[in-house]
């Protein structure tokens, strides 16, 4: 069968994270993606963790807590993620848009944030590295999202990026996506 989005956005990301690398967590959540991302880089390297809500703060250092893993968590919009990460390169980030399963849906991502976010991110990637985003745009904001998120990606330099979008099209309700931005 095959993969589905999000089982392949770890193995994008798995592939170009190294034992002892840095990587980023734009979108903490309830701590899945950071800790699948402190088992990539080992207890060497580092994982940066950010989310504007407290409760998926708290959530990921329980989830972590409990795995005996370690990541820097911070509550922050990941718009102001190059404040905090001190490497001057990174392996990988992953984003996973929209809300937090379970919680106050008016709390989702935002086009104007994700793009900041993912304008920073970009010019601190190594060669070779990965953002991946899991595109979600069954809801209103989604959309706009998503339609933002497609011109940026198509308008990034050919010469210096190469983007993929990987999607099951036969899919109803709107399926999820995955963009991932690989710097050449
Ligand atoms: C779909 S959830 C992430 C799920 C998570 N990756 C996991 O493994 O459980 C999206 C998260 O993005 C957060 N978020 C929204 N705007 C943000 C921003 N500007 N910066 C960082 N996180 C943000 C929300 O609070 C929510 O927790």
């Amino acid at each position: 069968m095959l993969p589905g989005i999000l089982e392949q956005a770890r193995t994008f990301l798995k592939e170009v994270i190294p034992e002892g690398g840095t990587a980023v967590d734009a979108t903490a959540g309830n701590g899945y993606d950071t800790l699948f991302l402190t088992g990539c880089t080992g207890p060497e390297g580092k994982v940066y963790s950010f989310d504007i809500q407290q409760q998926a703060v708290d959530n990921t250092a329980f989830r972590l807590k409990n795995a005996g893993a370690e990541a820097e968590i911070i509550v922050s919009g990941h718009e102001h993620a190059l404040h905090y990460i001190q490497e001057e390169v990174i392996d990988a980030a992953v984003f996973n848009l929209g809300y937090l399963p379970g919680s106050d849906k008016t709390v989702t991502t935002t086009p104007d944030t994700t793009i900041m976010a993912l304008e920073g991110l970009l010019k601190r990637l190594k060669k070779g590295g990965r953002i991946v985003l899991a595109v979600y745009h069954g809801h209103t904001e989604g959309k706009v999202e998503k339609d933002r998120l497609l011109a940026f990606s198509e308008a990034l330099s050919q010469k210096k990026f190469q983007v993929l979008q990987y999607q099951f099209i036969n899919q109803k309700n709107s399926p999820p996506f995955l963009l991932i931005i690989e710097k050449k």
